[in-house]
């Protein structure tokens, strides 16, 4: 079938970050460099590490640690304003899907000054479609610490709106210009983040291989990462020093960002974009709640030539049908510590008619295996509860 794949990010899959990062970081204009981070990264020790690489040659650092989880335009807004004044000649983007979403959203909106030295662009003019991309943005160097969102090989950033709904902005200069994916930045993640971010890598390879635009170098690439998830997620939650394990997470998270960024995603991040609006889920959290309702609706829709390759790259037994896929992802997530169930974090369902309506105004919904409308999200939801 015909498709274009295109994914501009040199995507560097390291064993030594620091060394990597001195290395592109010498390929680029001198001047300062400013790290987008969280704050939950400053006392994993993991920025003082690689201090040396950022300043390598005297160039200052500047450091903006004031992403939180689920970060809205007022963070892109305070995170530009610090670009502004540092006029920075690259970004390093430190941290997970967060961190690197927001260093995306400044990458884009440094090179537009406008009266006075204010961006003549805003994050919320382009999530409302009222303005759009040139192109222009300043050098942007993602080092994903979770392996799991896929943000730092993807054209899309995912930030909160005004009315606290997310909205990914798409655009090609979204693309970071690098990726430093090295395990050993993900060494502190506790288990319980390291079982949600996987998951969400997990789903991001399911949709993709599922949806309705895979398509065989996508399928290539989901497929691998499913395998990579299914055999080694479990053995990184167990013991989060195991490399070996952290190292087929942060690739498998790579391979399924590139799925879900070109492939599409599907009903499962319909819901829970809404999900997480309403309640402050965590994205990965949410995913993995969701899942194997998610699965059980969609298993009628599973070609058998689908089939026999997820049912492998996931280690089903041969005999397996699709509707064993449910049963085989609640275990799957409860043996990684994560709630199973709605309820189990506190939801009661009355706010599923509203994220169900949410959900069939996300895009990603067209592109599930199969239509879904507002009765099957409430379904599926009550399904999950
Ligand atoms: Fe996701």
């Amino acid at each position: 079938m015909a498709h274009t794949v295109y994914c501009p990010t040199k995507l560097i899959f390291s064993d030594d970050a620091g060394l990597d990062l001195e290395r592109e970081l010498a390929t680029l204009d001198p001047g300062p460099v400013m790290v987008i981070t969280d704050a939950g990264i400053l006392p994993t020790g993991i920025l003082d590490r690689l201090m040396p690489a950022l300043s390598a040659g005297g160039r200052p650092v500047e450091v903006f640690s004031d992403v939180p989880g689920n970060p809205g335009v007022t963070t892109v807004a305070a995170g530009l304003a610090a670009a502004q004044t540092i006029r920075p000649s690259a970004l390093v983007a430190l941290g997970g899907g967060s961190a690197i979403d927001v260093a995306k959203a400044v990458s884009v909106l440094l090179p537009h000054p406008g009266i006075g030295g204010v961006s003549g662009l805003r994050w919320e003019d382009l999530q409302a479609g009222r303005a759009k991309l040139s192109g222009a943005r300043a050098p942007l160097i993602a080092m994903p610490t979770t392996a799991g969102t896929g943000s730092e090989v993807s054209h899309v950033a995912v930030i909160g709106a005004g009315d606290g709904f997310k909205r990914g902005v798409v655009h090609a200069s979204l693309f970071p210009s690098a990726a430093i994916v090295d395990a050993r930045l993900a060494l502190s993640l506790p288990p319980k983040l390291t079982g949600a971010t996987g998951m969400d890598a997990l789903v991001h390879a399911i949709e993709a291989f599922l949806g309705r635009r895979a398509n065989p170098s996508m399928d290539l690439l989901a497929v691998g990462a499913m395998r990579a998830i299914a055999g080694s997620l479990p053995g990184a939650v167990a013991d989060g020093a195991d490399l070996a394990a952290r190292r087929e997470m942060a690739q498998a998270a790579a391979w399924a960002g590139m799925a879900m960024d070109q492939a599409g995603l599907g009903l499962c991040h319909a819901l829970c974009g809404p999900l997480s609006a309403h309640h402050e889920v965590h994205h990965g959290l949410g995913n993995a709640v969701l899942l194997p309702a998610v699965l059980a609706f969609n298993a009628p829709a599973v070609s058998p030539g689908r089939w026999a390759a997820l049912r492998d790259a996931l280690g089903l037994p041969v005999d397996a049908g699709p509707d064993a896929l449910a049963g085989w992802a609640g275990a799957f997530i409860g043996g990684l510590g994560l709630p199973t169930r709605l309820r189990d974090m506190g939801l009661d369902g009355a706010t599923f008619p509203a994220i169900a309506a949410e959900a069939t105004r996300m895009a990603m919904i067209g592109n599930n295996v199969r239509a879904a409308g507002e009765a099957e999200c409430l379904a599926v939801l009550e399904a999950a509860l």
